[in-house]
């Protein structure tokens, strides 16, 4: 049947109308219509649609209600998705224009396009002749997942650019967040219905990018910025950066109303203070400012290296700090028996999450402070460090809601009421051992977390109720639990019980580093389990070994190699690991390394800076040491190769003066999987 004019003419001007209040509604939050008004223009649309056979994707019709997808698909960024190099302080900042000067031979001053660092999660829109075809998130920088289901049903990214751009490929990227307001609200509508509470804006927006079921993450209330173009096919970009933003702004696509052009880096400098003056009124959260070359030109000559561009830097602001009352001190006993000072707090929102408890480390630190129950103190959150009380604010009397009260280390563990013992000069250690719940708790948590034997779904709340009703006493009891016994628990149905066993069984397969680390003997990391179990290869030989070759150990002191003799020297810990070898759990042999043939990185200095987001950088030193290297603090001339992660900054510098190879994680990992094998 073909379609009346009249009625095509009225489904592209529906279309129209209906993206620019949603616009209006979701990203300028601005709406000119009656919410009703909107549901009639809407489900006219949906009407002629149907009637005419006229759906299509860039409808505007078609936002909401996709099927839910079954898993997410690898999507590969064919120019990387990089991250930023990051100054905290105004000198750094100069020293940033001073390098892109000398590199461009340029005399006079730059300019730069300023833009909030926004909190959120990086994502790539990818439009075909203007139809939004493919989202995708950052991943690891070359690929990402496709989440086009979920940004579909995110109201102010168009599905349709404005104009039809014909035979182009147009790549946006920008961040995807939630705003303060939208947080705020999400969680107040989630207690009423008893649903779960959300941490911060930014996981919030994280988590819901990334559900499976679209109807989901349409009601989480998540904008965008855009902030760069990726790939662009067929369209000729105009010369700068703040040009391009106007452009795509007209074409629909939402852009931070907060950017600003300035000339000199002084001029970026007082940008961005006034924007951290700025900050806690902001409708989103922001961790610092952008800036970036606004020429594109310039760009192009400036180049990236493997993280980051030279043309772009983050200004990044000082941690966050927010003061609240000390409400109370309770002393935590840790998987050793050291016995820890916890604050209760009255709580506090800071760095983008709400505080409400903090540790206080050792009896030294509270001194240091000067701390007391009822006292008013600062707390400090940068980034995603755990909060810190910093200082007390000077006792403001009666004031104070609470009275103020020393804090004193209780005369027996808290837990088990064993007499407590002293373990250095600051340190005190619950004497109570294996009889101990506290103690048992936490070494059956250290076992099962991720990073030891990874058994999904075994946390800590689930722990604390099993050793509470004396299911289990110790970790070789967690091979013996069957899907009954935890099925008969509160709120563990039959098919939860089932995935927890499974995820039991699973964790049989394990390494032999992750098995020493599991049995949690005192001052053994991850690390120094990865270099017992690459020097001796198997676990029999480091249960043997005496104090002297546990020394040659590379990073094994004298005094953790008494910790680790005093731990197999005890007859009921060997008992234990029999029983959990008994019980299947096992690990594939790898070579000892005794030999340095078998080193084939002796003689190197390696150099770690930035973070590395694959691996822990304990876990990447010990295995470089494994390997032979060495592995120092600076860069110099002796510097064989620098591993360089995100927000490398001046050893990396250092390293290019030099003229040193410089690797980025993925090469890294790809050398040490090449190395190893
Ligand atoms: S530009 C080529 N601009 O910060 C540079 N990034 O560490 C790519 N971010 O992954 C980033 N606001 O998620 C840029 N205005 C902004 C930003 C921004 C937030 C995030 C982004 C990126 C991370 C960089």
């Amino acid at each position: 049947m073909a379609v009346p004019e009249k009625i095509l003419r009225e489904v592209s001007a529906l279309r129209q109308q209906v993206e620019h209040h949603n616009r209006l509604y979701h990203s300028q939050d601005a709406p000119e219509i009656p919410d009703a008004d909107f549901d009639a223009l809407l489900r006219r649309l949906e009407e002629l649609e149907a009637k005419y056979a006229l759906q299509e994707d860039a409808s505007p019709s078609q936002r909401v209600g996709g099927e839910a997808i079954a898993g997410f698909t690898q999507v590969r960024h064919e120019i990387a998705m990089l991250s930023l190099n990051k100054v905290f302080d105004e000198a750094d900042l100069k020293s940033f224009e001073l390098r892109l000067k000398k590199r461009l031979e340029a005399e006079s001053s730059l300019q730069y396009s300023c833009e909030p660092k926004v909190d959120g999660i990086a994502v790539s829109l990818l439009y075909k002749d203007g139809v939004l075809e493919r989202a995708a998130t950052r991943g690891d920088g070359t690929t990402g997942e496709d989440i086009t289901h979920n940004v579909r049903t995110i109201g102010s990214i168009p599905l349709q650019l404005k104009p039809k751009i014909k035979n182009t490929v147009i790549e946006i990227r920008g961040e995807i967040f939630l705003t303060k307001e939208g947080f705020k609200k999400l969680n107040e509508a989630s207690e009423k219905e008893g649903g779960k509470i959300f941490v911060n804006p930014r996981n919030t927006a994280a988590g819901a990018i990334r559900q499976l079921d679209p109807k989901k993450a349409a009601k989480i209330p998540l904008q965008m910025y855009c902030y760069s173009v990726g790939r662009v096919d067929g369209f000729k970009l105009p010369k700068t950066l703040s040009e391009v933003f106007s452009l795509i702004s007209e074409w629909g696509l939402p852009v931070n109303p907060d950017r600003s052009v300035e000339n000199g880096i002084d001029a970026c400098l007082k940008y961005c203070l006034a924007l951290l003056a700025k900050r806690s009124v902001l409708p989103y959260e922001i961790d610092g400012a952008v800036l970036k070359v606004d020429n594109l030109e310039l760009q192009r000559q400036l180049g990236s290296n493997a993280r980051s561009p030279r043309w772009a830097m983050a200004y990044k602001f000082p941690a966050e700090e927010k003061s609240t009352t000390v409400l109370d001190v309770e002393f935590q006993v840790g998987r050793t028996g050291t016995i820890t000072p916890v604050a209760r707090l009255e709580p506090v929102f800071v760095g983008g999450v709400t505080v409400s408890n903090t540790t206080l480390h050792n009896m030294d630190e509270i001194e240091r402070l000067g701390l007391q129950i009822g006292d008013r103190v600062i707390v400090r959150r940068a980034g995603d460090v755990i909060p810190k009380v910093v200082k007390v604010i000077p006792h403001e009397g009666a004031s104070n809601k609470i009275e103020r009260k020393p804090i004193l280390i209780p005369e027996v563990c808290p837990a088990c009421a064993s007499a407590l013992e002293k373990d250095g000069d600051v340190l005190y250690r619950c004497s109570g051992g294996i009889i101990c719940p506290a103690q048992r708790k936490e070494s059956i948590k250290h076992f099962a977390s991720r990073s030891a034997m990874d058994i999904e779904g075994l946390g800590s709340k689930l722990i604390e109720l099993l050793v509470d009703k004396e299911i289990i006493t110790s970790v070789a009891d967690i091979y013996a639990l069957t899907p009954e016994q935890l099925a008969s628990l509160e709120r563990m149905g039959d098919k939860s019980a089932a995935k927890l066993i499974a995820a039991i069984q699973k964790s049989k397969q394990t390494s032999l580093p992750r098995f020493l680390f599991a049995l949690g003997i005192r001052e053994v990391g991850e690390a120094t389990a990865l270099q017992l179990a690459t020097h001796f290869g198997i676990l029999d030989g480091i249960i043997a070994a005496d104090l002297d070759s546990l020394v040659q150990v590379p990073d094994v002191g004298p005094i953790m190699a008494e910790h680790i003799r005093v731990f197999f020297s005890n007859k009921s810990n060997v008992a234990l690991i029999e029983k959990l070898q008994g019980s299947g759990v096992t690990w594939p042999v790898i070579e000892a390394s005794y030999d340095d043939s078998a080193k084939p990185l002796l003689g190197e200095t390696y150099v770690l800076t930035g973070s590395l987001e694959k691996m822990p950088r304990n876990e990447a030193k010990a295995m470089l040491i494994a390997l032979g290297a060495k592995v120092a603090g600076s860069v110099s001339k002796n510097t064989s190769c620098v591993v360089a992660g995100p927000g490398a900054g001046s050893k990396l510098a250092k390293a290019e003066e030099l003229g040193i190879k410089v690797l980025d994680e993925e090469e890294f990992i790809a050398l040490l999987d090449e190395l190893m094998a």
